[in-house]
């Protein structure tokens, strides 16, 4: 992989001017586009302000180059990453058009949260070069990288991706078949699933599960991993459990009818001011800056 490589961003919302922004830090000369006009003015000025409250160098986006047309976005790219709306149809669309511009070398990569990567690249001349790379928000702040192949991604363009995002200082994470949710997700929401259920049964607040998590295994889960505690306390010890409590917890194969409740309620979360909670504008201020803080204090004591 060349030290300096040439990115293509497609889409400057929330994550794609992130991910702009992490690879122009790393040395890499970046060009973005969206075809939201506002969207693309605004980007750099976004960058900038990431930077300085990151107290990361500055000059960084001076590597980031706007560009209104797809065709001059791409055309020099050796990695191209798409950062659109989820919506398949338009994803499917893209990688075609991006395909007519690019070299044949060039590599193409979705950062969809939960789409197929085989659906999105089916389209493809070239399949091998096609791959998802999941990034978490904010991109700048948390280090997992999930690189999703499919079954025609080439080791060559899994290889290339993996190097390139360990070398922007991200922990990208190689995600062998292409499943739903791919990895951190399918952990994520099997945690969610039982956390609701929790609620729902009544055996205890919403409030309280929080607590549970925030006040126990959640404060060791950076530094131990389910399957390295599960090793600590033993794969024995690991089974009673399992025997004992896998039979009681929320296995149900669909949504709980407490949270489509909630949604058919109107109760959406922050975006209507109340879902398992109610949040006045100052508590959701609050947490959200919380939750930056934190990572921000965590990413300083990993380098
Ligand atoms: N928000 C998250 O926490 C998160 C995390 C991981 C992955 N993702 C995924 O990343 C992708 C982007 O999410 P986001 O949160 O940044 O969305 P966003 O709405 O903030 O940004 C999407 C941008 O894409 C632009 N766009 C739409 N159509 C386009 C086109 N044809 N060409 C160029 N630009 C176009 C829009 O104008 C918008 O600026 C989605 O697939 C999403 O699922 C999001």
């Amino acid at each position: 992989m060349a030290a300096k490589a040439k990115i293509a961003v497609i889409g400057a919302g929330l994550m794609g001017h992130g991910i702009a922004q992490v690879f122009a830090l790393a040395g890499h000369d970046v060009t973005i586009t969206d075809s939201h006009k506002p969207s693309l003015d605004t980007a750099k000025a976004r960058i900038a302000t990431n930077l300085r409250e990151l107290g990361d160098d500055e000059r960084a986006v001076e590597r980031v180059r706007p560009v209104a047309e797809l065709a001059n976005c791409v055309r020099e790219a050796d990695y191209v990453v798409e950062a659109v709306l989820e919506d398949m149809p338009l994803k499917q669309k893209l990688f075609g058009e991006i395909e007519r511009y690019v070299r044949s070398d060039t590599i193409l990569a979705s950062n969809t949260s939960v789409m197929p990567i085989t659906q999105i690249m089916q389209g493809l001349r070239e399949r091998s070069r096609g791959l998802g790379t999941h990034w978490w928000n904010p991109p700048f702040l948390v280090p997992l990288v999930e690189v999703i192949g499919t079954q025609w991604t080439s080791q060559a363009a899994i290889d290339f991706t993996m190097k390139l995002h360990a070398a922007a200082g991200k922990r990208p994470a190689h995600v062998k078949k292409d499943v739903p949710g791919f990895i951190g997700n399918r952990l994520q929401h099997a945690l969610w699933r039982e956390a609701v259920s929790l609620v729902e049964r009544g055996i205890c607040d919403a409030a309280t599960v929080d607590t549970v998590i925030k006040a126990c295994f959640g404060r060791r889960l950076a530094v131990l991993g389910p399957l390295e505690n599960a090793d600590m306390v033993g794969t024995d010890l690991t089974l009673a459990i399992h025997k004992t409590v896998l039979p009681d917890i929320d296995h149900r194969p669909g949504p709980s009818p407490y949270l489509e409740r909630l949604v058919a309620e109107g109760k959406l979360g922050f975006k209507s001011g109340e879902g398992f909670r109610k949040w006045s504008p100052e508590e959701q201020a609050a947490l959200r800056a919380k939750v930056f803080k934190h990572l921000k204090a965590a990413r300083a004591s990993d380098s």
